[in-house]
């Protein structure tokens, strides 16, 4: 077994712009909490922190948008975000948020050191501006080509289609986010980091130090930025949301958000050590301790570039030990989007799949994006759960449990003499700690996951070729030995599936009613659960999940995209103009339909009965893919009366019905929202 040690985990802080989604779970939180749970279960002094990340233009762009204040949204947000971790089962041990005093003052602190050492250049350069809007433009305030790889839709800090880092002045062709105007260039000053500064560190560490062992991806990435060179990167902003900055001169400047950001993982630990009446230094300072971040790919710069650059300026920090970023998961074929609403949010699958949280940490875990993007589907979703869990590890599961309580009155039976075979099956059960942790410790969470599925495989196979329930008719002793050996099984299972399936974890210890094996006690014990022990009754692991329910979130998912179609529709062009005379040849009323009748052999056209006022007319309308002839019966609509009458096949037709369509192409009408008299006028 490994040497206990000190592990301090960090999963990246979500902007509290909206919920949590897949791709957030697979690309950090799922793995993060696997590998917390796994550190924590061998016997290690973990910190596995996270918060909300509250500063940062995404979130003033979406308060805009609601015509609420920055606060109402970080405060929404983090509530739901928080609550949705925790039912999920995520166990940070802290989950903080970077509005809180204790991030602020961490944060200014900080800064106020790195100034205080001269680590920052502080320089008057041009920005972008908006006159219009009256502000600076930075980070997701503006947008524009990326110089590196064309990406027209770049960042002012970022370009997420390459994850080069920017600074604003680099995009080309800038445009404002707020008014869309080109913005112009206007003087301010700032506080840089000179990361050229830090280049030689950055080499020696990353580069020539032991940094190969990290993910190809987050090495390969980093190596470039490095060979391309570095340059100061501002870390302060012209904005009024965020920390201000702490010293002469900062007045009406905010920290840029990437600098507070990081330094939450370290309020969030003293946040931590505060109420757990602990030390958080250690934690952060002690070079014993594994500094651990997990994170998507597109924040690989952040972590391993600039947070360690301003930690090595800082002096007294260690720095992180592993960065295992991971790539992106999109959904169905398509990139994972929160403003077109083409996710699966966390919220959502906890309220459709109540007590499931294992099936989708299952599905995330087997298909993560761990060395490149990688696609979810409801397929999969539903084979994994279906396939794996339910026939696999369920079915072992519930053929032990059920035949100890139907053989046994659920007490586990004495082995006796053990044959070739079974001592062969209980060493490679022994195996399998050591199997699991050496995936994990690479970072290889789907290959640990589909390990743990092999030891379920195994405990099927040998049961399947025992056969106990053949054996227990004509050999009690056989028949007990195998069923001991499937309880062993069982029990490392419930053990080894914690950091996986911890719900699951739960649920099977309290059915074989065990107390907790310890992680290594599964290769050194011979016996994990002892004969004469009195287990529970079944219940069911997992259920099959049926074709309609996976239906049903395609079809959520189908009803977005059409949502999106529509929104995305290029609003008609103004038709030419008229003069009011014009307009008051129009004679629009209202009108009560009477009757309702379906045109024959026609989809679309009702031949209706209108009330005008003026008399009662027949009117051909194409609404029938709407509305059946029942529901128009009695409504009052908006009726351009004094249309030339026309003749619709062979019916004719004296007036229009004024409709609408909405975004998923339903027709609806334009009537007034009060009863009225038929005939009325509308001018
Ligand atoms: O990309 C994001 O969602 C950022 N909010 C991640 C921040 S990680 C950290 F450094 F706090
Ligand atoms: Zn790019």
């Amino acid at each position: 077994m490994n040497t206990p040690k000190r592990y301090t985990i960090t999963a990246a802080l979500p902007y509290t712009n909206g919920p949590i989604h897949i791709g957030h779970l697979a690309g950090v939180y799922v793995p993060a909490d696997i590998y917390a749970r796994y550190k924590r279960l061998t016997g290690n002094d973990v910190a596995f922190m996270c918060g909300s990340d509250e500063h940062g233009v995404p979130i003033t762009i979406k308060a805009k948008k609601e015509g609420v204040s920055p606060q109402d949204i970080v405060d929404k947000y983090h509530a739901i975000i928080k609550k949705s971790f925790e039912d999920f089962g995520i166990t940070f041990d802290n989950y903080s948020r970077t509005s809180a005093k204790i991030h602020h003052d961490t944060a200014s602190a900080f800064f106020k050191t790195l100034y205080d050492k001269h680590e920052f250049v502080e320089e008057v350069t041009e920005q972008l501006y908006d006159e219009e809007a009256n502000q600076f433009l930075a980070d997701r305030f503006v947008t524009g080509t990326c110089p590196k790889c064309g990406n027209e839709e770049a960042y002012g800090d970022q370009c997420e289609n390459c994850g080069s880092s920017l600074n604003a002045t680099d995009l080309i062709n800038p445009k404002s986010a707020i008014t869309g105007n080109v913005p112009t260039l206007k003087e301010t000053k700032h506080w840089f980091l000179p990361l050229n500064k830090h280049e030689d560190f950055l080499k020696e560490w990353i580069l020539k130090g032991h940094k190969k062992d990290w993910k190809p991806n987050v090495y390969g990435q980093v190596k470039s930025w490095i060979d391309d060179g570095l340059r100061p990167r501002a870390v302060t902003r012209d904005l009024d949301w965020g920390i201000p900055v702490p010293i002469p001169g900062g007045e009406g400047k905010v920290l840029y958000v990437w600098f507070d950001a990081p330094i939450g993982y370290i309020s969030a630990t003293k946040e931590w050590a505060e109420k757990e009446g602990k030390d958080w230094e250690p934690y952060w300072k002690d070079q014993d301790t594994k500094l651990v971040h997990f994170i998507g790919k597109d924040n690989i710069v952040f972590h391993c570039i600039i947070f360690p650059s301003m930690l090595k300026a800082e002096g007294s920090y260690i720095l992180p030990d592993n960065v295992p970023a991971n790539e992106f998961l999109n959904l169905e074929g398509n990139k994972l989007s929160t403003s077109k609403n083409w996710a699966v949010w966390l919220p959502d699958y906890l309220e459709d799949f109540p007590n499931q949280q294992d099936v989708l940490r299952y599905a995330l875990t087997a298909n993560a994006p761990e060395s490149k993007d990688n696609d979810f589907t409801w397929k999969d979703f539903q084979a994994r759960n279906n396939n794996e869990l339910v026939a696999i590890f369920g079915n072992f599961i519930n053929r032990v449990v059920v035949l100890t309580n139907k053989y046994y009155d659920g007490i586990v039976p004495e082995a006796s003499e053990y044959t070739k075979v079974d001592t062969e099956t209980l060493a490679a059960v022994k195996a399998y700690p050591a199997v699991i942790e050496s995936s994990i410790e690479r970072y290889r969470f789907r290959e640990a996951s589909q390990e743990l599925m092999n030891l379920a495989r195994l405990g099927n196979k040998y049961l399947a070729d025992e056969e106990p329930w053949k054996l227990v008719k004509t050999d009690e002793a056989r028949t007990k030995t195998i069923m001991n050996i499937a309880l062993q099984i069982a029990s490392a299972l419930a053990t080894l599936c914690e950091p996986f399936l911890p719900f699951t974890s739960e649920k099977l210890k309290g059915i074989l009613n065990t107390s907790d094996n310890s992680w290594s006690s599964i290769s050194t014990k011979d016996v994990l659960i002892p004969s004469g022990h009195q287990i529970g009754k079944g219940e069911l692991l997992f259920s099959k999940i049926e074709d309609k329910t996976i239906q049903e979130q395609l079809d959520k998912l189908e009803a977005s995209k059409k949502a999106n179609e529509a929104a995305n529709k290029a609003v008609e062009p103004q038709k030419d103009l008229i003069t009011f005379d014009d307009f008051t040849k129009l004679d629009i009323r209202v009108g009560t339909i009477l009757e309702a009748e379906k045109m024959p052999k026609t989809k679309k056209l009702l031949i209706l009965k209108v009330d005008t006022g003026i008399d009662i007319r027949t009117i051909v309308s194409g609404i029938a893919e709407s509305f059946t002839p029942e529901e128009v019966i009695g409504k009052q609509v908006t009726v351009l009366v004094n249309l030339a009458p026309r003749a619709l096949r062979g019916v004719e037709s004296e007036g229009m019905i004024l409709m609408t369509e909405t975004p998923e192409g339903k027709l609806v009408f334009v009537n007034p929202d009060t009863t009225v008299n038929s005939g009325l006028q509308i001018s």
